[in-house]
């Protein structure tokens, strides 16, 4: 090839990498960011941002930055949320655990954790289940209705909010301070001014709602996360009120979009996949891997940001202390080289241990690792056991149903759908 035609080659690629990247984080590229995402790792493993910021592709590159402390989670806050000033964190984005380091998150990560020993999660099954029966019997009754309004929500948000201690009549309340805060965890440079309001807005409601909640536990302590952590507060050398609110504001807000967010997606893949929902019937032991496979295919945290404690090379990159890097967990989950045929959904390739696949994402790694990912898992194995028992057909009614704009809590807005009884 002459030198010309080799500068024309280097000039499609690039172009081909930014409309890649302008795709993965523009408003169209919702429905289907995994294609732009394998734009860029089959045009390599780091790609730079027009703001500067270098994205990682390729599975192996993205675990060597989640599974080392030469990473860090906490200096890349001023990345995605630059328009947050400093002095005024504390009430417009309180900084919990998930954007904190040793040894202050290993303080506040082991408090929490208290709350979700795999015990008490496995506790949690009947409860789930009866209300899972619940959910599904309206849908129903309905036969045509929205799934992620009468079960992809509800499910993990009343859960959520019987395990930390919010009473019914703030569902509604705490529901729309969390979509607004999971909006808010998009770049602040992609955000329009009324969701950097909401956001604000979103947590200091919070903030004042589970003071409140958290004044009444301390006088009449019961059964929930909130009136443990109160007592933990008393001692007052181990948690500060402030620290305690942010930790309660994180774990609703990461627990319950997130989890919504895998039931809307993975469901939407079901439908679209009938051939493995009949597998599901046909070997229903396949079912409590399932779920790791949906969150594989459609991660509900789409990506995370880390920062270099010290200089270090990753994907032949050199990057120097305090840089960024965005780790594209929609791209890594989907890495040939790491799940072979990845863009094909399999509800056995969690299943098979003699040929174990490797581990998704979707629940990060290291230190960060998600806690609550025993109880997501568990809520999305229980309601594909209800459906396939209480459901004859799940039925798919559009061919392209709606997402929210989010880009790094990705998730859809709406999910048509028709259930014939069994
Ligand atoms: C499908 C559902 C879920 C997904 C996809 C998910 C995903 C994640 C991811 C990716 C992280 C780490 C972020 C990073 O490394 O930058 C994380 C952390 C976390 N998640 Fe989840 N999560 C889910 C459900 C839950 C639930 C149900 C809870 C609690 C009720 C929860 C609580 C947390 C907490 C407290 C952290 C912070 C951990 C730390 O920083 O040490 N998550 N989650």
């Amino acid at each position: 090839m002459d030198s010309s035609h080799a500068s024309t080659a280097v000039a499609e690629q690039d172009s081909a990498v930014q409309t890649a990247i302008a795709q993965l984080f523009g408003p169209d590229g919702r429905a289907d960011p995994y294609a732009p995402a394998r734009v860029l790792r089959e045009a390599g493993p780091v790609h730079q941002t027009p703001l500067g910021h270098h994205l990682l592709t390729r599975y192996d590159d993205c675990v060597a930055v989640l599974s080392t402390t030469a990473w860090s989670h906490a200096e890349e806050a001023g990345m995605m949320h630059p328009t947050v000033k400093p002095e005024d964190a504390p009430e417009e984005l309180p900084t919990s655990f998930l954007w904190m380091e040793p040894p202050d998150h290993t303080r506040l990560r082991n408090l929490v954790t208290k709350g979700f020993t795999p015990r008490m999660v496995t506790r949690l099954r009947p409860r789930i289940e009866e209300l899972t029966e619940q959910l599904v019997d309206t849908a129903l009754e309905s036969g045509e209705f929205d799934l992620v309004e009468l079960i992809a929500y509800p499910l993990p948000l009343i859960i959520a909010c019987e395990l930390i201690g919010v009473p019914k009549e703030a569902y509604q309340q705490v529901h729309q301070w969390s979509q607004d805060l999971a909006r808010g965890f998009d770049h602040d440079y992609t955000l329009p001014e009324e969701a950097l309001k909401a956001r604000s807005a979103g947590s200091r409601g919070f903030m004042g709602y589970f003071r409140e909640l958290l004044n009444e536990r301390r006088k009449d302590p019961k059964d929930d996360l909130l009136s443990v952590l109160s007592q933990v507060e008393d001692r007052g050398d181990v948690l500060t009120e402030q620290e305690l609110l942010a930790t309660c504001i994180t774990t609703f807000v990461a627990g319950h979009e997130t989890t919504a967010n895998l039931i809307g997606t993975g469901m939407l893949q079901l439908m679209r996949n009938p051939d493995q929902i009949a597998a599901l019937r046909a070997r229903p032991e396949l079912i409590p891997a399932t779920p790791d496979e949906l969150l594989r295919l459609e991660p509900s945290v789409q990506i995370t940001t880390r920062a270099a404690t010290r200089p270090i090379t990753v994907a032949g990159h050199d990057f120097e202390q305090g840089e960024g890097v965005v780790v594209l967990i929609n791209s890594a989950n989907r890495d040939d080289a790491a799940f072979p045929d990845s863009d094909r959904i399999d509800v056995a390739r969690y299943s098979d241990p003699k040929n174990p696949a490797k581990k998704h994402l979707g629940f990060s790694l290291g230190i960060h690792y998600c806690l609550g990912a025993p109880l997501a898992l568990l809520e999305m194995e229980i309601l594909l056991e209800v459906l396939l028992r209480k459901v004859r057909d799940i039925e798919l009614l559009t061919d392209t149903p709606p997402y929210k704009p989010n880009v790094v809590i990705r998730g859809l807005e709406a999910l048509p759908t028709r259930f014939t009884p069994a």
